[in-house]
């Protein structure tokens, strides 16, 4: 497509928070495109097996400017997906923790892009940058957005930090909105929308779950094929076509806990759940239902794949 760099085939990319839920599929992905030598993965603490082997990999601090400078000179580094946060749900419990890490990362890297260490970045926001006093349906990608989360406010502040390092600095910084994201490789950790990944787990497992929302909380969720997808789709865009450098708004499906358990009842008909909802459940009904992603459509040609009967299909295929 015409929007797409080629040059881009011969980068070196630092994966930093490469042992999570979204780091460990981008690295996996990346190393199969680029090779396994040309992305190396980082994190504070080692990760699966299958990343672990798959090539390079070094204990990283993101919040120690020296250590991120070093490991980004060794390897020759030119593009950095900064994927280490502290979730919505944990951050609720560590708010200076939640800040620090998830600004302090953020400057590190921004700063690696004005110092010209660094030709590229990838940094990712979300749902969560919206609020109480956000339109609730299809929430545009220009609205009110007031977040009443810690990381929330992380999240949207900086998406301000980014925009205005490109504006100021020129730093070539790309970021998408993520729903909560549903994935079979590696687990979430400290999320609100976590309950959809664990209830494929324990649909399979115990036969039953018990889940921590209610029944129709609505939320906008993705698959992760279609969350790699589009960030590569958007890493790969010609700069020019990159119109917002906040943050894009991206959609793929909406559905309640009620919705997602009639769907693995189609496969598991034994499947029960029961509803506890506890402190996330207000965490929830603070982020949109659903989301108008008009601009990613328009700007890098996004359009989603899966929606739920096909993500239930494909959960409960890998997770046996
Ligand atoms: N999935 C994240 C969370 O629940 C939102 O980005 O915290």
């Amino acid at each position: 497509m015409y929007i797409f760099n080629v040059f881009l085939m011969q980068q070196t990319i630092l994966i930093i928070g490469a042992c999570g839920q979204i780091g460990t599929e981008l690295t996996l992905l990346l190393r199969e495109q680029h090779g396994a030598d040309a992305v190396i993965a980082s994190d504070i603490r080692q990760g699966n097996d299958g990343l672990m082997d798959s090539g390079p990999f070094e204990i990283l601090d993101a919040t120690d400017y020296d250590a991120l400078e070093e490991v980004v000179a060794y390897y020759g580094v030119d593009t950095v997906y900064l994927m280490a946060a502290m979730l919505s749900a944990t951050a609720e419990k560590f708010p200076e923790r939640a800040w620090d890490l998830n600004m302090n990362s953020l400057f590190n890297v921004l700063n690696l892009g004005k110092e010209k260490k660094v030709d590229r970045i990838f940094w990712p926001s979300s749902i969560a940058v919206f609020g109480p006093n956000t339109p609730k349906t299809k929430t545009p990608q220009h609205t009110i957005m007031e977040p009443s989360t810690v990381y929330g406010i992380s999240k949207q502040s900086g998406e301000r930090w980014c925009e205005y390092y490109f504006e100021k600095y020129g730093v070539d910084v790309r970021s998408i909105r993520y729903p909560g994201l549903v994935s079979w490789k590696t687990m979430p950790g400290g999320g609100t929308t976590d309950y959809a990944v664990e209830i494929y787990h324990e649909a399979l497992s115990k036969g039953s779950y018990d889940c921590f929302l209610d029944s129709d909380t609505e939320l906008p969720m993705m698959f992760m094929e279609d969350a790699i997808r589009a960030t590569l789709t958007l890493m790969d865009t010609a700069s020019e076509h990159i119109k917002i450098r906040s943050s894009y708004n991206l959609a793929a499906m909406s559905f309640t806990p009620s919705d997602i358990v009639k769907s693995i009842q189609k496969k598991l008909p034994d499947f029960t759940v029961s509803y506890t909802s506890d402190s996330r459940q207000k965490i929830a009904d603070s982020w949109p239902n659903s989301i108008d992603d008009s601009f990613a459509r328009n700007d890098w040609g996004w359009a989603p794949e899966y929606d739920l009967e096909r993500t239930t299909k494909e959960m409960l295929q890998n997770l046996r």
